[in-house]
Formats: structure tokens, sequence, C-alpha cells
């Protein structure tokens, strides 16, 4: 996820691309850059790291121009630099992108061939060659933008500005937010509204292969793909700028609880292939030999990550019936492990930077394992020291807990041990064909998933003055029975609990009564029958019961007061479905008892000291 921005009018567009790209840093902050052009020639500005080193990079200059595009970039491919940084030049050829390009390794191999020079390790810097190659033998930039691409597999919003006709902005969308501010003789293009929002309340959302055409006298739209014009509606904002940052949601964590299907779409982008029945592990610098050969997986990590790493335990010896050992990190450093030869250590962490998870990841190399981090910043220390890595490709995580974060890990597990599981002939072709046909899917069920809110807001508004909560789930949806007593704890301040349901009856059965909420896992699965007898030693004591089930149980009503019902999924991915009414559930707690949500007390994003 980045962010991006473009003006054209009559000011002077430096002060507009630069404060545009503060507004949008929630979107990634590890580089930043812009480009204006000037007397017809393009120039380039860019450096490592937030916007206010740029800004304060460019001071001196005094730069003026009245046509420019500006990114804030969150790294995906190639590390966070000042020649990774956007935006990127060929030519006389600008552009700035947000998105991934999934067949950028064959186009940029085309290309030098035929002579091009890359300078960067971007995914983007293809789409500026493309363009430029296609320059000279079209009548326009956006014809050439077109053919260009024709090319291109992926997603992307770009910003296009080129020497060739310099008072003009090209913006094209497929599955990467767009969107046009209106003004009086000015134009803005933008990742999302907070960015020009000072400047105009009028706003076009660009729809897929649409592509804007803006210059001074004005916007035209068009689908690229039915070569038509389109129609579209104008629309006026009335959300605060405070508010549009959000995307409309009052705090961060909603906002990424929400952007879920997106997150996980990005996740499993381009990363496999239905047809050969493979995930390109290539990418993760893993070679299907490697993970043959291997005797035992080490998980590692702290908090919610942590979480992730007990169910890919579930998925890993499951799929691919390979032994599998959990550590939190903080005790893994120091409990001298016992590391067989042949073992892989899976660290998983958003932040790539938690102090605990890189001790534990150095004495796993330290006593001779390979490393593969799950991670969510390129760049970071993890990333860095990691033989393999799979980065999870949800963006930005602002608020403190993690929410699309974890859900990212859990379908970044969920490729890997298919991976491991194809190179030890575990699973079929057909079965491998199965399993990525659900997940092909799960965007769309977390969507589903995620209409739950308004019954979870109504079972929140019923419990959130209770002193504790217990959490019960089993199989793999124990850690996130976990994993939701982890939430309510942080954000809401209630002591919570989380426990294998089989394990009620050796101590937490004695807290029941009818003041404590219990939150059941109950979806369909093997271990169903269990959950639902548990369930019974719950209501027969008195206790308040929260279901959350499977669409279709028949059983479930009877049982629990309340009853929240998920679409249905294969049993890997359930945990990502079921942990979204627990993410919601401490969400609103929280906002009902007026804590802090995105900053709740004493707790902090990334813990990087000991
Ligand atoms: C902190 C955060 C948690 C996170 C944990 C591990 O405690 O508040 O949300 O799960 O650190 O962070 P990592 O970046 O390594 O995943």
């Amino acid at each position: 996820m980045c962010g991006i921005i473009g003006y054209i009018g009559p000011k002077n567009s430096i002060p507009i691309l630069i404060n545009g790209l503060k507004r949008l840093e929630y979107r990634g902050y590890d580089s930043a850059g812009i480009s204006f052009l000037n007397d017809g020639k393009v120039s380039v500005r860019r450096c490592a790291g937030k916007i206010k080193e740029l800004e304060s990079s460019i001071k001196s200059e005094k730069l003026k121009s009245p046509i420019g595009v500006g990114h804030t970039r969150w790294a995906t491919h190639g590390k966070p630099s000042e020649e990774n940084a956007h935006p990127h030049r060929a030519g006389g050829i600008v552009v700035v992108h947000n998105g991934i390009i999934e067949n950028y390794f064959e186009l940029r191999a085309g290309l030098k061939k035929k002579g091009h020079k890359f300078t960067s390790e971007t995914d983007t810097e293809v789409i500026c060659h493309l363009i430029h190659s296609y320059i000279k033998k079209s009548k326009s930039l956006e014809e050439a933008t077109k053919k260009a691409l024709k090319h291109v597999d992926g997603a992307y919003a770009i910003g296009v500005i080129s020497e060739s006709e310099p008072d003009k902005i090209i913006a094209v969308k497929k599955d990467s937010p767009l969107v046009l501010g209106i003004g009086e003789g000015e134009y803005f293009l933008a990742s999302d509204i907070p960015a020009f929002l000072k400047y105009t309340r009028k706003v076009i959302i660009l729809e897929n292969d649409e592509m804007a055409v803006m210059t001074r006298s004005g916007v035209s739209i068009s689908n690229i793909l039915k070569n038509k014009p389109v129609k579209k509606k104008i629309m006026q904002i009335t959300w605060s700028p405070t508010m549009a940052e959000k995307g409309g949601y009052k705090h961060f964590m909603m906002k990424e609880i929400f952007e879920q299907p997106r997150a996980i779409a990005d996740t499993i982008r381009g990363r496999f292939s239905i047809e050969k029945a493979k995930v390109n592990i290539e990418e993760f610098s893993l070679t299907e030999s490697r993970l043959k050969n291997l005797k035992k997986i080490f998980l590692v990590a702290c908090g919610t990550s942590w979480h992730a790493a007990l169910i890919g335990k579930y998925m890993l010896e499951d799929m691919a019936q390979i032994p599998c050992e959990v550590d939190i990190a903080s005790e893994f450093r120091y409990r001298k492990p016992l590391i067989p030869r042949g073992s892989l250590m899976i660290v998983i962490t958003q932040s790539g930077e938690t102090a605990d998870t890189l001790a534990a990841q150095r004495e796993a190399k330290r006593l001779g394992a390979k490393v593969m981090t799950i991670c969510n910043v390129v760049g970071s220390t993890s990333a860095r020291e990691a033989d393999s890595v799979c980065f999870t490709h949800s963006g930005p995580e602002i608020g403190v807990a993690s929410t699309k974060a974890f859900t990212t890990q859990l379908t970044a597990l969920y490729l890997f041990s298919i991976a491991v599981a194809k190179a030890k002939g575990k699973l079929k072709p057909k079965e491998i064909k199965s399993l990525f046909r659900d997940l092909l899917e799960l965007p769309e069920k977390v969507e589903q998933a995620l209409q739950c809110n308004n019954a979870i807001l109504k079972i929140a508004r019923k419990f959130h003055r209770v002193s504790d909560f217990l959490y019960l789930g089993r199989g793999i949806n124990y850690p996130i029975a976990l994993e939701g007593a982890l939430k309510l704890k942080e954000i809401s301040y209630i002591h919570a609990e989380g426990y294998p349901a089989g394990e009620m009856k050796h101590g937490p059965i004695a807290l029941i009564d009818k003041d404590l909420p219990v939150l059941a896992l109950a979806p369909d699965s093997n271990v169903l029958e269990k959950i639902l007898s548990n369930m019974e030693e719950v209501k027969s004591r008195g206790g308040q019961l929260i279901a959350v089930a499977t669409e279709g149980n028949s059983k479930i009503q009877s049982r629990a007061s309340h009853v929240v019902l998920m679409p249905k999924t294969n049993n890997y991915l359930s945990p990502i479905i079921f942990s979204i009414p627990l993410h919601l559930l401490a969400y609103h707690i929280s906002v009902l008892r007026k804590c802090n949500v995105d900053q709740p007390r004493n707790l902090a994003k990334s813990v990087t000291v000991e």
C-alpha cells in the first residue's frame, strides 16, 4: 500500500503535493518523492524516510511548477531507499504507482533484452519503461499508457506525466484505489480523499480499467478495455479531514478490520498458480528440494503474531505432516532449544522490529537453523537478516491492536503449508487446486463475515460493563480464543482469558456463574460436537453464552443466548473468518467503555526493547 497524489492547475503544485503526501502518510512512510514539469522538462526529487525529510531536502530550492505527481511508499518490491522511491523515470516519462505488478519479473527481463536500463528493484519501473517504449509510436501519452498496460498483470493505480505532453496527467486504476478531486480550474488525483480535501470537496471515484486524462481545461474519463468515454458522477464529501484519513471510520482499528478483503487479496496476488498446482516459492528465495528436506519447523513470535504461529502449527502438521514447535520469542531466546539438522525457523512479525523476536531469530541462526520471516515491513531488520522472506503486503497497520496484519499472516502460513506439503508429496495436485480455490474465495468470505458488525455491536452493548470474559475454542480455532481474549484485554481493559474448551473442566469452570460471559467458537469441524458439549457445561452452570458458529448450524441456537453465524470455509481458513467477530467485539466494547482504541494505555505498536 502506498499513497499517490497529482496536481494540475494555476497554483504552485509543490506545496500541494507535499501537503497531500502528509495526509497519505498512513498508507506508507518509508520513502517519498515528487516529480514536476517546468519548461517542458521533468525533474524528480526523492529520498528515503518520511515526508518531512523530503520536505526539508527541497526547502532551499524554492521549487515551483503548475503540474506534478508525488508518492509516499510502503515498500513491496525492493528495500526502502532513494533509488527505489517513486516517482520512477524512463527518459521523459515519470510514473507514480500504488499496487503490485505480478509479472514484473518477466516484463523486466524482456525490456532489459531490448536495451532498457533499470535503476531500481521495484516492480513500478517496468511501467515507465513500457510507456517509454511506446511513446514515439503513439499519438498521445494516453495511447502509449494504454498500450503499456496491456502487458501488465496485477493491481495498479498510476499517475503519469511526460515531457512529450507537459500539460497533462494520466491516471489509471485497476484493483488499487484512485480518486480525482475537481476544483475551480484545478484538478487532483490521489489514492485517497484526505490528500486534497483542503482544496476541494468534489470527488470522482475511478473504477477498474478507467483512465482519466487531466489537463488545465478539464478531465475526461474513459474505459480502456471498451475504448469508450465514461460519464462519472461528482460526489460532494462531507467528512472532516481526520475522519477522511480513517476512510470515514472513527478509528484506524475499524478501518483496518474492514480493509481485510483487500489486504488478503494483496497477500495472495501472484503467489500461486492453480493450473500448475504450485505456490511461487521462488519469490521467497526457497526451492522445492529445500522444503522437501525439511525435518522440523520452529515457529516463533510475540503477541498476536504468536497466535498466528500457533495456527501455523495446525496447518503445517496437518497439510505437510512435518513436526512443528511453537515458541513465544522471549521464551525461545533463553530456553536452550534443541535444533536438529534440517530445521527451519519461521519468524512471524508484523513490524519486523520486535526485540524478542529478533533475538530469537538470531539465536536460531546461531544454532544452525535456516530462518524464514513472515513480515509486513519490507526493509525491516527481520526481513534483512532472514534467509527467506514472505511479505504479507497488508499495508501499514496503525492501530496498536493487530487485525489485518494477523489475518494476512495466516494467509501466508496457509500458502507456505501448501508449498511444504507439495514438496513432500503430502498433497495431491487435485487437493492443492481445491485449497487454492478456497483461498481465491476468501476475500469475498471475509467481506461476508464483516456483515456481522451490527449483531456484534448489540452483543457489545449488553456486555461492555462486565469485569471478566472467557473465550473457548478447540483445534485450529483454539488460538482464536486466545486472540479474542488478548484483544479485549488490550483495548478495553477487561480481564479476559482464552482456553482450549476441553481444558475448561480443569479450572475455569469454577468461575462460571450468571455474571461471566463465555464466548464459544463453534465452527463446523471434527470437534464441533465436543465444543457443543462444553457449551452445555457452561449453560447448566448459568453462564451467559455467546456462540460463533458456521451458517447452517441447526443445533447452535438452542445452546446459546447470542449466536453469530459466519460463512463456511475450509478448516484451515476458518481462523481468519472467526477472528473477525472477535476483533469487532473487542473494538465495540472498547468504544463503549470510552477507551483509546488505537493507542491503548501502556502498549506500543512495535516493541523494540526487551
Ligand atoms: C505488540 C503489538 C501487537 C503485536 C506484537 C508483536 O505487542 O501491540 O499487536 O502482535 O507487538 O509485534 P510484531 O510486529 O512482531 O508482529
